[in-house]
């Protein structure tokens, strides 16, 4: 039998493809930006098997042109730009990345969260550019203040595995910590002695409040006008999730007007960020480009993990990182 097809939406790395090599014939996109949607309805016609990334849209017209596609490896742990019903109405199985990343994730999270309380860009700006030294003020005791952790109290928003890390870093910052999560964790509640709490009495509370939610129908929009109104004057809301769980023209007015405090953004409705977006006008407020897995452990791992989830599902064997369940009912994992 030839070796089935597969299309890669972006160059990941050699190791991975040349791997990847001795099961499929692969086809690599390798420009620094993503394909545009019409090379993608192209590409996908003659795959048996896709990587995809975040930056694809896996629409349901995606899926009606990619007749042979039998899997799709997402290279990413959220796959909300994926269609998921449709796919498994078509029998395709959708994979995903999960656990390698956390790490990264929970880190980035932690770095806007300490870049946001102590004001880290606007402080390096501010001496990079000669403020500091045209202003002439030496060491000044109400220069630059932020907010001290300690004690303070860290709303996470959903309680899976990055949330869960996040929490258990706010430990040893000496953070009081309590969770929203449309399931109760009682294992993490105790395991860290966390405390549940309704969305609105945790919006109400916290001085931290962290986005670890999949996007989805429910999520979309989850931190709107009315919810921002909610939050401490001085609290800081912090996203590494989607960009999309967060209304952004309601946050933007709740900068400008002030309900609170400040924000660290690693995630955005629409990406990239526009340039002048209103975003970028306010000092107390972090932006990253969607860096959260961006490091070479986890970037790497993340291609691994995709790749074995290819090569098992070619050897009939359902694929271990499995996200549409539903679908082994539809087909058996195999491309005969
Ligand atoms: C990155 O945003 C991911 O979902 O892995
Ligand atoms: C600060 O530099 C201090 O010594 O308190």
């Amino acid at each position: 039998m030839e070796k089935p097809r597969l299309f890669i939406s972006r160059e990941l790395f050699k190791d991975i493809i040349e791997r990847l090599s001795e099961h499929f014939q692969v086809e690599v996109w390798d420009r620094y930006k993503p394909p545009p949607y019409k090379v993608l309805l192209e590409k996908v016609k003659d795959a048996d098997a896709l990587i995809s990334l975040l930056t694809d849209r896996i629409d349901e017209k995606v899926l009606e042109e990619a007749e042979n596609l039998r899997i799709i490896a997402q290279y990413a742990v959220g796959f909300d730009n994926i269609n998921i019903e449709a796919a498994t109405e078509r029998g395709i199985y959708v994979t995903n990345t999960p656990e390698v990343l956390t790490e990264s994730t929970a880190e980035l999270t932690w770095a806007l969260i300490l870049a946001t309380a102590r004001r880290i860009v606007e402080a390096d700006i501010f001496t990079r550019w000669g403020e500091w030294w045209r202003k002439n003020t030496g060491w000044h005791p109400k220069m630059m203040l932020g907010m001290e952790l300690k004690n303070k109290i860290l709303g996470i928003i959903g309680l899976g595995r990055i949330g869960g890390r996040v929490a258990e870093i706010g430990k040893a910052f000496g953070m009081k910590i309590i969770y929203y999560d449309v399931e109760r964790k009682r294992k993490l509640e105790e395991k860290l002695s966390i405390k549940y709490r309704g969305l609105e009495e945790l919006l109400r509370e916290a001085d931290i409040i962290s986005i670890h939610t999949p996007l989805t129908r429910k999520t979309r929009h989850l931190i709107n006008e009315e919810k921002l109104k909610m939050m401490k004057r001085t609290a800081i809301l912090i996203n590494t999730a989607r960009g999309a769980v967060i209304d952004t023209k309601a946050l933007v007015k709740a900068l400008r007007e002030k309900w609170i405090g400040g924000a660290g953004l690693d995630v955005y409705e629409e990406e990239p960020l526009t340039l002048n977006h209103p975003l970028t006008a306010f000092k107390n407020v972090v932006l990253t480009p969607h860096i959260g897995s961006a490091t070479y452990k986890a970037r790497h791992a993340m291609a691994e993990i995709a790749a074995e989830n290819l090569i098992a599902f070619k050897n009939g064997e359902e694929p271990p990182n499995l996200v549409n369940r539903e679908v082994v009912k539809v087909r058996k994992p195999g491309f005969k």
